[in-house]
């Protein structure tokens, strides 16, 4: 059997400040995305790290004191440990100040170089060193970045690469390659600004010295963003470009990205790419933005969402779950404590947890705490168990196009059911009218709940874990290689204590802690 390959990066993070909401939503994404993979089958390759050099980086060094080297390898640092709160699984942590980097990001711009993409000039225009971005005249809005950030006029000696020259071949790719860019009014934003003309990149400056020299020209110091993007082709070994890593992850399956970087993503990366002999990756994903209780997030605002503090007041995996299950996947979103709370205390505890609880700690009480016999299925029960064994086929379906939310709806809907069959079932008064039934639709339950804990580790990997322990399934049969009736829990089997799962929040819990 051929292996199957998957590479899935999310952006590389700029260490000028601490991590927020934003960054963990973005990897959180893509940890998801990239579990369910590996439980799928694949051999995956999920990247993130950071991004260090730059203009921006180099003054928030200076405004902490501190040379830009140790600097961030302290700000770094905030963002590894992000990786362990939240639990992430990243195969990979690239920070662009490693040599390989630095190595890969001058092999790229030699190529680009023989190729013919890139020339001497000089640069007269704005830049927006917040948004590390180049702005035309006619781009400004009240003499301010689109984006709101200040810019300034620069002027100086620089290297362009010829992104005029690419405009035709970047339409023919949209074109070819529909899926490219999602979700769609993504892609339609980068039509528009492919087809109103593109102007060559100028793509290396003088002013400053924190970055990657231009290979035999050091008092230039190349743009931070085709130094940055070229970090997801270094991570793979580039420029060994018959390294078994690079083809087994060239082209990259799924860039990450929030809204406001596409263009970088989608059209200037992809020119360079082409421009140097490479293939384009397969699709770039914009997700949005989260607001706080209804406010855009900002330092100035003092709103900003600190994600260790939401681990520590609502525990971490009702974290994750909210995050990827309060909004549709690309779609800006609106973090609230009620919202929070709605999600985890009804859809969580409420509902998954209690199903679970209250099945097992039954077996527990009256049928010896094994996994009862199934004496035979009824039109109903079948009716949940190919609701159960359809349940990842159903959610890969959604994964598959980043739609996370309703993967969730998936899993969800299985929980729906499964609590109205314990109703309708009424396990409790079968033990005395007809324990024959009642074993075979507990045997019924604990096949949804083995199911539900599979599809949900991707999302909830502690919380599924527990799920999987009390039903006993052994660590070896939790890949989706297991679901379906081929593996189903053996009868007299014994399960495991029924230990919560999901706690609820309760608001005098918050009032003790101070939090
Ligand atoms: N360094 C560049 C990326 C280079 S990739 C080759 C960068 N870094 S960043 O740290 O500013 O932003 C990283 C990501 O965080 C972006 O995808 C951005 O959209 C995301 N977010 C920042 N604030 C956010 C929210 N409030 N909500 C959701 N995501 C947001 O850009």
């Amino acid at each position: 059997m051929t292996q199957k390959n998957f590479y899935i990066t999310t952006p590389i993070y700029y260490v000028n400040d601490v991590p927020h909401i934003g960054h963990a939503y973005t990897t959180l994404a893509c940890d998801v995305l990239a579990r369910f993979k590996r439980l799928d089958g694949y051999n995956v390759r999920f990247l993130t790290g950071t991004d260090e050099h730059g203009q921006k980086v180099e003054k928030a060094a200076e405004k902490a004191g501190m040379n830009p080297k140790a600097f961030t390898d302290k700000v770094s640092q905030n963002f590894r440990d992000l990786c362990r709160t939240m639990n992430f699984s990243e195969d990979d942590f690239i920070r662009t100040t490693e040599d390989r980097h630095l190595k890969c990001a001058q092999a790229f711009w030699n190529k680009l170089v023989e190729k013919g993409d890139i020339y001497i000039g000089k640069y007269a225009g704005w830049y927006a060193v917040r948004d590390e971005a180049f702005y035309a005249e006619s781009e400004l809005v009240n003499g301010k970045a689109p984006t709101g950030a200040d810019v300034e006029w620069v002027e100086e000696p620089s290297y362009f690469f010829k992104l005029s020259a690419w405009q035709d071949r970047l339409l023919k790719f949209y074109e070819q390659n529909p899926d490219f860019i999602a979700p769609e009014s993504r892609r339609n934003e980068v039509l528009s600004f492919v087809k109103g003309g593109l102007m060559d990149l100028s793509v290396s400056r003088t002013s400053f010295k924190w970055g990657v020299p231009v290979p035999n020209d050091d008092k230039h110091i190349m743009y931070v963003w085709i130094e940055a993007l070229s970090n997801y082709i270094t991570a793979i070994g580039y420029p060994d470009v018959n390294s078994a890593d690079f083809k087994n992850f060239w082209p990259c399956d799924l860039h990450m990205v929030g809204k406001d970087i596409i263009r970088f993503h989608c059209v200037y990366w992809p020119a360079f790419l082409m421009a140097a002999d490479i293939a384009p990756p397969k699709r770039v994903f914009a997700h949005g933005w989260w607001t706080n209780e209804g406010q855009k997030i900002s330092k100035s605002l003092g709103n900003v969402i600190d994600p260790l503090g939401l681990v520590k007041k609502y525990g971490l995996d009702a974290v994750r779950y909210f995050m990827m299950r309060e909004v549709p996947f690309g779609n800006d979103g609106d973090f609230s404590h009620a919202s929070m709370l709605r999600r985890m205390n009804t859809e969580l505890a409420n509902d998954y947890g209690n199903l679970v609880q209250r099945v097992v700690a039954f077996i527990h009480k009256n049928v010896g705490g094994v996994v009862p016999k199934n004496n035979g299925l009824q039109p109903a029960d079948q009716e949940i168990l190919n609701q159960a064994y359809g349940l990842i086929d159903k959610m890969r379906k959604e994964l598959d196009v980043q739609a996370i939310n309703k993967s969730l709806d998936a899993l969800n809907g299985l929980v729906v059911s499964a609590n109205q069959y314990v109703d309708t079932g009424a396990p409790w008064t079968l033990r005395k009218t007809d324990p024959v039934r009642m074993e075979t639709v507990l045997y019924v339950l604990l096949e949804v709940i083995r199911h539900l804990g599979l599809a949900s580790q991707a999302f909830m990997p502690e919380a599924s874990a527990k799920v999987l322990d009390i039903v006993n399934v052994p660590a070896a049969k939790r890949t989706f290689a297991h679901a379906g009736a081929a593996h189903a829990l053996v009868p007299g089997t014994a399960l495991n204590p029924a230990v919560p799962v999901f706690p609820r929040f309760v608001e005098e819990d918050a009032a003790k802690t101070g939090t």
